[in-house]
């Protein structure tokens, strides 16, 4: 279990089926998918996710909320289950529940779970993908700070060329790109941070990892 300001992310508990199953059937969620998922489809996609974590140690995490106990949706890490230019991979991905889009919410864990991709689980890489019309999800892939070269992006090979949803842009980071890099705001939220640290958070939830570098430094 990892927590931020805001959110716990945690492992899935049957109670999180319903609402969750609400939400892949919700057409606004879904509005970017070539599919919506029914009861049966979202149990089997929980069993999945679980089974994800028992064999590469890392998944897509049920997010709650702390200050009401609620299940927003998921943030993570996956391998796709395609083949494309940039696999095997591991990706990052989102959904949360529509009533509680644009608070920052997304955001917000994605930030941890990049954190925790390259510091906890030592991953050399992270990628991101969706529908090349999917700018909620893009804009979260760019405020992390995944970088984007248009020459990544690809036709979805299980999607019908034709497909409005076809064409999908790739966002990626890598482990060193992230250490060159002077301030990206990964490093999750800690209540123990001293006053200084604290003052640097940019978002809710987050500090700069430069700040907190320094800070750990002594400066
Ligand atoms: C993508 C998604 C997870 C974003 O969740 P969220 O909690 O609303 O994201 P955030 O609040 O962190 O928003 C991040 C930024 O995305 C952009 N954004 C979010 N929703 C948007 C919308 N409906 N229209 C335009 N931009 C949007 C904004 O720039 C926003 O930042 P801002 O509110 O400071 O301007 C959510 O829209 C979702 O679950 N969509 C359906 C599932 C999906 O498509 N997942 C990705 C598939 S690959």
């Amino acid at each position: 279990m990892f927590e931020t300001k805001r959110l716990i992310l945690r492992e899935w508990r049957d109670s999180d089926i319903p609402a969750f199953a609400a939400m892949n059937q919700d057409p606004k969620v879904m509005e970017f998918f070539p599919y919506t998922l029914d009861l049966d489809g979202t149990k089997a996609l929980v069993e999945r996710i679980r089974q994800h974590f028992k064999t590469h140690g890392f998944g897509l995490f049920a997010v709650e909320l702390k200050s009401t106990g609620e299940f927003i949706g998921f943030v993570g890490l996956m391998t796709p289950n395609f083949e494309a230019h940039f696999t095997p991979c591991v990706e990052i991905g989102w959904r949360i529940a529509a009533k509680y889009w644009r608070q920052g919410y997304a955001t917000e864990a994605a930030r941890m779970v990049l954190h925790l991709a390259f510091e906890k689980y030592g991953l050399q890489e992270v990628v991101s993908f969706t529908a090349a019309v999917n700018l909620p999800s893009i804009a979260v892939m760019k405020k992390i700070g995944l970088l984007h070269n248009p020459k990544d992006d690809f036709d979805h090979p299980k999607l019908d060329k034709t497909h409005p949803l076809s064409r999908h842009v790739l966002y990626r980071l890598t482990a060193k790109e992230l250490q060159d890099r002077d301030a990206i705001l990964i490093e999750p939220y800690n209540p123990e941070w001293p006053e200084r640290a604290a003052a640097e958070i940019k978002k809710p939830g987050m500090c700069s990892l430069q700040s907190i570098r320094a800070f750990k430094r002594g400066k």
